[in-house]
């Protein structure tokens, strides 16, 4: 690809709507961490833990996904993990962030809610002062756990109900379908949440269509698969219903080992709301800008295309119709005055 595009995706502004906040988790920061919370992680060393990064499918980067996450421990850790994300898309030109956490990942742990959710809104609140990003929280709910766990859950955080706007649903795909949290998602769509889950990643498209039509969903996370089902992806399209694709992630994790072969350019062909995130950065080799440039390159798509994809961003977004405006015409204005 000719530096020009580089330089364009590098500039333009562009909302993260698909990021967990323990995928952030650099090995070099889990080091120092572990260190002074006096934990000993499996590996000698920052270059041995990457070298573990090699995933033939969902489950295996799970297991060291929580491993590493095993290592925070106070309000401090949760903060520090968030600003050195925050600071890093900073540099990318993102502009807003919608960020999941797995409050079970760490109240399974013996680690109060209240200290991951106060580090990581401290975090939010000073990215948004310092460096000028807005941005939402989401809290998600492991699915391979039980609806009951997720109800209590749900409980913790209504206490935090200001300062959560939604729910999700990650974890363990297969065998996991979302009717398994069909009550858990009614009870958080009464009490005032927005509704994600993560569909047809490895699952079916039968998944997908249990997202739409028990959990009654706004936002899928992935949605691959829907391609698969014709009627599904006309359903997508007519409903505007956005899917937060994460190329890198569907590359590292073998959904789409070969970017060429992915979805992206036939939803948008269908019309469907796609929109590019990045999952998991650390572990899956790039924040938004290498996501936005590695399916660039495989897709060889056009200025014009990657500019309505960082639209799609902000469109697909919780932002108030205003400031999604504002940041749809700055999208526009950056397009338009391009210059090589
Ligand atoms: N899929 C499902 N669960 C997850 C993921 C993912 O890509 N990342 C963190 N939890
Ligand atoms: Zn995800």
């Amino acid at each position: 690809m000719n530096d020009s595009l580089h330089k364009f995706i590098a500039g333009l502004p562009k909302a993260e709507l698909h990021l967990h906040i323990e995928g952030t988790f650099e090995p070099e920061l889990m080091f120092e961490i572990a260190e002074r919370n006096g934990k000993k992680l499996k590996y000698a060393s920052v270059e041995d833990l990457r070298k573990a990064y090699s995933f033939n499918n969902l489950q295996e980067f799970l297991d060291i996904y929580y491993e590493g996450a095993g290592v925070l421990i106070e309000e401090r850790d949760f903060y520090d993990l968030t600003m050195a994300y925050l600071r890093k898309v900073h540099t990318e030109n993102v502009r807003h962030v919608e960020i999941f956490f797995d409050p079970q990942t760490h109240t399974e742990r013996g680690i109060a809610f209240s200290t991951v959710i106060d580090g990581i809104l401290r975090a939010l609140e000073e990215g948004r002062e310092e460096l000028g990003i807005t941005s939402e929280l989401i809290m998600s709910f492991l699915r391979h756990l039980s609806e009951e766990d997720a109800f209590k859950t749900l409980e913790e955080g209504l206490k935090y109900k200001d300062r959560i706007i939604g729910v999700g649903l990650d974890s363990s795909e297969l065998g996991n379908p979302p009717s398994k949290f069909e009550r858990v998602f009614a009870k958080a769509r009464e009490e005032g949440f927005l509704l994600m889950a993560h569909a047809g990643e490895e699952g079916p498209a039968d998944y997908i269509w249990e997202a739409l039509n028990l959990l009654n969903v706004d936002r899928i996370d992935h949605g691959n698969r829907c391609l698969d089902d014709d009627v599904l992806s006309a359903e997508l399209a007519r409903r505007q219903m956005a899917l937060t694709l994460c190329p890198l992630s569907n590359k590292k994790l073998q959904v789409c080992p070969d970017l060429r072969n992915h979805p992206l350019r036939k939803m948008l062909e269908k019309n469907i709301l796609a929109t590019i995130h990045s999952d998991d950065p650390a572990y899956f080799g790039g924040y938004m800008n290498a996501n936005f440039i590695a399916t660039a390159e495989a897709l060889d798509l056009t200025r014009e295309e990657i500019a309505h994809l960082a639209e799609n961003g902000f469109k697909a977004s919780f932002l108030l119709d205003e400031a999604k405006e504002e940041h749809l015409s700055d999208v526009r204005a950056y397009a338009a005055d391009f210059s090589e």
